[in-house]
């Protein structure tokens, strides 16, 4: 079970993938850094950046471009499987929008969405329903003791 990740130098969303325990890949911020190629299905976790576009009309574009130049390799495209976002319910209906652009775009499940860092049970949540639908979601369940 491979997450793919963006997080900004605030690092919500590293923490909590970090806190997720599953392998997990980091797409750059900085465009002088080499870019991540993935070869296996993954969950992509994603926060907005839009900055309350149907608020303001001033950004349409809640996902980073960090995450679009990501899903622009066809090949790292053709690996996610299901995403989730975060945000802050303050953008009101624009709270974890870059979910609902992924989703349509790349024709996967908007699976969870969490506020900033998440709490423990947004943790427990996704980390239950990602197990226990992996199979179903395409994706690789990890390995366990016998
Ligand atoms: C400039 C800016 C714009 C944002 N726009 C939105 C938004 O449109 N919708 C939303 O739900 N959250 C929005 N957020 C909140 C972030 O998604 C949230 O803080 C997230 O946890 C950041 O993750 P990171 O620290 O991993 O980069 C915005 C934050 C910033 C700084």
């Amino acid at each position: 079970m491979l997450i793919v990740y963006f997080s900004s130098a605030t690092e919500n969303t590293h923490r909590f993938v970090h806190k997720l325990g599953f392998p997990s890949a980091r797409i750059p911020l900085r465009r002088t850094e080499e870019p991540l190629r993935v070869n296996e299905p993954y969950v992509l976790v994603c926060p907005t950046y839009g900055g309350g576009a149907s608020i303001s009309h001033q950004n349409s574009r809640p996902v980073p471009t960090q995450v679009i130049r990501f899903l622009n390799d066809e090949r790292n495209r053709s690996f996610i499987r299901a995403v989730v976002s975060s945000g802050n319910t303050n953008f009101g209906t624009d709270y974890g929008k870059a979910g609902d652009v992924i989703a349509a775009k790349c024709h996967v499940p908007y699976v969870y969405r969490f506020e900033l860092l998440g709490t423990p049970e947004d943790v427990e949540t996704l980390r239950e329903g990602l197990l226990s639908n992996a199979e179903a979601l395409g994706l690789q369940a990890p390995l366990t003791a016998a």
